[in-house]
């Protein structure tokens, strides 16, 4: 119990980075290596002082001890390097998606059994005061029955985002865009809402047609197997900064809207004989200069990595939720495949 947990980095950019000073900043942490295919003068992570390992095989195979290793790189290489990392004995940080495919994630769950090891997906907004508010909310019923929920995810992502050569608009590393910039909002729904079926949708590529190789909007909608109707209305094109990220639901007691950029801000909560208590403040977004994302609340998943390990409380996302995002956008993208993109 009064061990360190040790900590390995895969994929030294943005948000590895990012693990790495949050591992750092742990006292019951430590961060013992980097691996990149970059150097460790490219990634910018000699003030580490960690040794750095140009391959995943490297340092599996290196005789250095740790417990986990964090997965940071594009997501199509997310769970083949899981399930590596679990060959090897070791614990797995999974930055989202946990995968591309369905089956993917299947096979990882299946390695972290035969290993007896743990799989901890990325899925920090659920830290955001706003989510655990409403999370309490729903889980006590007090909204009543399910009528509809509403998902809106409205940002901008352009050239100063997707860089030629770079793995971000590419189908097999990237994976599309309900995978790398909705994927925190379809958990959160599916968190507080479970899983969808009859999905329908419309797709459309308005202005990525140079950027990327997948739709950048759609509109989707569904039934909740809990009962209630569902939407989630999605785009990328939104000219010059990010619009909005939020949730609305409507149930038998009252109604709800999140908003906000990231899904930050209770806009409206009116439920019978219940008053709204005081939340605490939102992180900011993690931001990227030009562009921003989702909240920078990557202390509290290191932080569940260690409790867990630990033994003091259980994985905040596990690999069964992980998967089932997946599965949920991998049905929504079947639907988009059988149809024509809308084009300007
Ligand atoms: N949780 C969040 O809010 C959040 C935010 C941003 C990104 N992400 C996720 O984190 C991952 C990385 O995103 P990023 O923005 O940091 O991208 P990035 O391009 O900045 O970093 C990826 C790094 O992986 C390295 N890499 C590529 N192939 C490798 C390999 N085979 N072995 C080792 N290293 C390899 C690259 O050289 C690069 O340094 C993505 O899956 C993304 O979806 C999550």
């Amino acid at each position: 119990m009064n061990e360190t947990v040790k900590f390995a980095v895969v994929g030294a950019g943005h948000i590895g980075k990012r693990h790495a000073e949050m591992i750092a900043r742990e006292p019951e942490a430590q961060l013992t290596a980097f691996c990149d295919v970059r150097s460790s003068e490219e990634c910018q992570t000699s003030e580490y002082l960690v040794p750095h390992f140009a391959s995943i095989e490297d340092l599996l195979n290196s005789k250095l001890e740790f417990d986990v290793v964090s997965i940071c790189t594009p997501n199509g290489l997310h769970a083949e390097q899981a399930i590596q990392v679990l060959k090897a004995g070791k614990h797995v940080v999974v930055e989202k998606p946990m995968g591309l495919t369905r089956e993917s994630c299947e096979k990882v769950i299946y390695t972290a059994l035969q290993m007896n090891r743990q799989v901890f997906c990325v899925m920090q907004n659920r830290y955001s005061p706003p989510s655990e508010w409403i999370k309490e909310i729903v889980s006590k019923g007090l909204l009543g029955d399910i009528f509809m929920v509403q998902v809106n995810c409205y940002w901008n992502r352009d050239e100063r985002y997707y860089k030629q050569g770079g793995w971000k608009g590419t189908p097999d590393l990237d994976g599309g865009t309900l995978f790398t910039q909705f994927s925190h909002f379809i958990d959160i729904m599916y968190w507080l809402f479970g899983d969808i079926d009859r999905i329908q949708g419309k797709f459309a590529d308005f202005n990525h047609q140079n950027t990327t190789a997948f739709e950048d909007s759609g509109f989707v909608s569904f039934e909740f197997l809990n009962g209630g109707l569902g939407t989630i209305n999605y785009s990328t094109s939104v000219a010059m900064q990010n619009l909005e990220s939020s949730i609305t639901v409507i149930g038998s007691n009252g109604s709800i809207k999140i908003g906000g950029q990231y899904m930050n801000e209770v806009e409206v909560c009116t439920i019978k004989d219940y008053t709204m208590p005081e939340l605490k403040a939102s992180n900011p977004a993690n931001d990227y200069g030009p562009y921003k994302g989702s909240a920078a609340n990557h202390n509290f998943v290191i932080k569940n990595v260690i409790d867990t390990l630990k033994g003091r409380t259980t994985a905040t996302t596990n690999a069964l939720e992980g998967l089932k995002v997946v599965d949920i956008i991998e049905r929504i993208y079947k639907v988009r495949d059988e149809q024509l993109i809308y084009e300007n």
